[in-house]
């Protein structure tokens, strides 16, 4: 495994449709391995392909909850549900933030490390996760959908009235 470049804005692969993976040979798990490795080392919660600079549907998610880590190839979204303001950052737009609209629920269809169907009911931080990762297949990043900027000190004061 391997710590791959994380892809910044204004890279034109950020803004491209990524191809389907038709085959899970040794390429495309070790780009699943080392998007793993790179999300992790990054801080990040989710991670896709085009990220680091892959124009394939692939994408790696975990949220720090007990379904621990994802590693998906051709995500789809096939069913949305309710709504909920999410708190978004991504790796490719460092040291931005901003509220974007999401569904609260999705349920997710992919093939996992494995090549098996997987559906995920998901809600909460990782239906946001999920959303994320799988706009950044179709060149969507966060910003073009969130409905205003958070600036950092504004996230700093949030934290401060945080309970500890
Ligand atoms: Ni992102």
């Amino acid at each position: 495994m391997a710590i791959r470049q994380v892809v910044k804005i204004g890279e034109e692969v950020l803004r491209k449709k990524s191809r389907p993976v038709d085959v899970l040979n040794r390429r495309i798990l070790t780009l699943l391995d080392d998007m793993a490795e790179t999300m992790y080392a990054e801080d990040g919660v989710g991670l896709a392909a085009p990220q680091v600079g892959v124009l394939r549907r692939a994408i790696t998610v975990d949220v720090g909850d007990e379904n621990g880590l994802f590693q998906l190839v051709n995500p789809q979204i096939v069913s949305m549900e309710g709504e909920q303001e999410s708190l978004e950052g991504c790796l490719s737009v460092p040291g931005r933030h901003g509220v974007v609209p999401r569904p609260k629920r999705v349920t997710v269809q992919a093939l996992n490390r494995a090549g098996r169907p997987v559906q995920i009911e998901a809600e909460g931080l990782l239906a946001v996760a999920l959303c994320h990762e799988i706009d950044h297949l179709d060149g969507i990043l966060y910003i073009d959908k969130q409905i205003r900027e958070v600036e950092e000190e504004e996230l700093l004061r949030g934290k401060e009235a945080e309970p500890t």
